[in-house]
């Protein structure tokens, strides 16, 4: 069973699959939405995989087959061995939450688990594949099954050709062009980017994410080398197995932002300090969480002169530098071999220093125009307009989650879509801030974007937010619902997306005459005919 948002887990829980009816079982691969269709009662073993979303829950698909595994409705799985494959991003505070909870809840109904948990980090390929040989092996132990395997493993789902650009072969993308979308004076700092995709054979729907291989910034490499006591010339081997200098190898292949544990405890043994040692606790995990925000490894090494690291060492406890993604904004069809951006850029100040986003300030800052970056499709299955161009799109983009749906509105103008168009956009200020002003102006004039509703949060004495917008447009957003709209939103994860939910939830019970239940249920059966879509970060 599967439980993925963005395609990771899903396309794990097929090619293992494939992989397993090879070996000579029978593995039919269920999504969790359609948990009931499969009674746990009754199976030999499952292997779980999911990822996990927002902050610890579970993907949208699997969030009713979680509820009813922790209901009382829930079935004793005596019967039952299981093995659970989570996949998570350490940077977020419940690493593989879902996972972690769906391997509790299975031996708490009673299930044995035949093959311990992995958590693996957003680079899954490797703990993966170490997941499955101990799977292989162990229910080969259990439950050997008498067919040979003649055949050769079919290409995996996903899996490009040798010589195609993936997530593994990044294409090396021309900058085209780059322009600031905030005019002077903004707070924010928000660029427009155009890349080339020209001969590279990638192609990507509207709703796709464009993932980003950056570089970091050669003067922190620089700081680094200097605290570290390393020239930059010592040779080292990159975690793609590549010989490089160390200070090519700071700049494109590790992370040398945030402090990782395994840094810390590297960086704790040297130093000798009691505290950082301490941190590293398993029940100190939130001090560990709290004091690492804002903190950077620079920090530690001008915390602690003394400490110097010989590159071949200071490498072995470096992460990788991973890629970012970014909502694609423009669509193939109005921009034939092209891949637009949208991108803030990240700068901050925390302990004394100035901070800078590694991907957003490579982007805005260090690419050149002609220079290239290293980029790849994420596709997102859950993200699409609506497959009928005639229905109604209800959009809700603040800042950068404006993205999509720029692309979106290219793409059913493309196909001539007929379905009417709503846009919420909210920005700080009209007059710096209106990202792709004169495109959605025209857009509304000529009528194709039929509604278009901006909420500037601070032309005014009091915030004005998008949320609000929908709650004074509620009779005619819930007039629109009724008729079959999609309702989609993109952008802050961490409070807006929380707010506009919560709008939604408020303008279906007030308008549509509802008990809270029953617009709870409203919107839950929106999501599962796909018709409330998030991309929300
Ligand atoms: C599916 C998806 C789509 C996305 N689409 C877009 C998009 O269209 N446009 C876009 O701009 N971004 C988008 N993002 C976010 C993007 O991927 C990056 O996370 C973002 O650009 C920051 O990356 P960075 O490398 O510049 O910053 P990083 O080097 O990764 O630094 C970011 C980190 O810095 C810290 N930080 C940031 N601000 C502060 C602060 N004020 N105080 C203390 N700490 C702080 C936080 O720990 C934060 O996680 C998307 C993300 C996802 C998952
Ligand atoms: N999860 C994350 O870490 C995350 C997610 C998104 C963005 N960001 C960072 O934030 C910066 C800019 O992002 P952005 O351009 O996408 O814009 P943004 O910060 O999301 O702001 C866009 C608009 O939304 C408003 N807003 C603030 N709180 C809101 C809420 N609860 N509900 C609805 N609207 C709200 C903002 O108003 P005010 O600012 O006036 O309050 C602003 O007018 C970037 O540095 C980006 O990296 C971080
Ligand atoms: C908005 C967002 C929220 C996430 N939240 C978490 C989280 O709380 N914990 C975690 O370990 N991983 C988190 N992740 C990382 C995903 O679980 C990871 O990218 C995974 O590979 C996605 O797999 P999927 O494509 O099958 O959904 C998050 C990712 C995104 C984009």
């Amino acid at each position: 069973m599967f439980g993925s948002q963005s395609g990771n887990a899903e396309q794990l829980a097929k090619n293992l699959g494939r992989k397993l009816s090879l070996l000579g079982y029978e593995a039919p691969v269920v999504d969790m939405a359609k948990f009931r269709g499969v009674d746990l009662t009754r199976e030999a073993f499952l292997l779980a995989v999911s990822s996990t979303w927002g902050e610890g829950e579970p993907p949208d698909n699997a969030v009713d087959f979680w509820n009813y595994l922790e209901s009382a409705e829930a079935p004793r799985l005596g019967n039952l061995r299981f093995s659970v494959l989570g996949l998570g991003d350490t940077d977020y505070k419940v690493f593989c939450g879902m996972g972690k909870n769906l391997d509790r809840r299975f031996e708490e109904l009673g299930a044995q688990r035949f093959a311990p948990r992995v958590d693996c980090p957003l680079e899954f390929e490797e703990p993966a594949e170490a997941w499955w040989k101990e799977v292989a092996a162990t229910l080969n132990r259990l439950a050997p099954v008498q067919v040979p395997v003649a055949e050769p493993l079919p290409a995996e789902d996903g899996e490009e050709a040798a010589e195609g650009y993936s997530k593994k072969n990044p294409f090396p993308a021309p900058l085209l062009a780059q322009k600031r979308l905030c005019g002077p004076g903004s707070p924010k700092d928000t660029r427009h980017l155009e890349f080339s995709l020209a001969g590279s054979g990638l192609s990507y729907e509207v709703g796709d994410s464009l993932g980003l291989v950056p570089r970091n910034d050669p003067g922190l490499v620089e700081e680094l080398l200097r605290c570290a006591g390393c020239s930059g010339d010592e040779i080292v081997v990159t975690p793609e197995n590549r010989e490089s200098s160390l200070r090519a190898a700071l700049i494109s292949s590790y992370s040398i932002t945030g402090i990782s544990r395994k840094f810390l405890k590297d960086f704790a043994d040297r130093a000798r300090d009691f505290y950082l040692k301490h941190l590293l606790l398993p029940e100190m995990n939130k001090d560990f969480q709290a004091w690492g925000e804002g903190r950077e490894i620079i920090d530690l090494f001008l915390a602690f002169p003394g400490v110097k690291i010989p590159a071949a060492e200071l490498v072995a406890v470096l992460g990788k530098l991973n890629p970012r993604l970014y909502s694609i904004s423009s669509s193939l069809k109005k921009h034939p071999d092209q891949v637009h951006l949208t991108v803030a850029r990240v700068e901050y100040q925390s302990r004394g220093r100035r901070r800078l986003g590694v991907a957003s300030t490579f982007l805005a800052d260090r690419l050149p125009d002609g220079g290239t970056a290293g980029v790849f499709v994420q596709p997102a299955k859950g993200f699409k307009p609506p497959a009928d161009p005639d229905l109604p799109m209800i959009m809700v983009g603040p800042g950068t989650g404006i993205a999509p749906f720029r692309a979106f509105l290219e793409e059913r103008e493309a196909i001539g879509a007929k379905g009417p168009n709503w846009l919420f956009f909210g920005n700080p200020h009209r007059a710096l801030d209106y990202f792709y002003e004169e495109e959605f102006e025209a857009y509304h004039a000529s009528g194709f974007l039929t509604r278009l509703d901006l909420a500037w949060s601070r032309d005014q004495g009091e915030k004005v937010y998008v949320q609000h917008l929908l709650a004074a447009r509620g009779r005619e957003i819930w007039a629109w619902l009724a008729e079959g709209a999609h309702f989609y939103v993109c952008g802050d994860a961490s409070k807006m997306a929380k707010d506009v939910d919560d709008a939604l939830h408020e303008l279906i019970a007030c308008h549509g005459g509802m008990s809270a239940d029953d617009a709870a249920a409203y919107v839950k059966q929106m999501k599962k005919d796909k018709r409330y879509q998030r991309d929300v970060y």
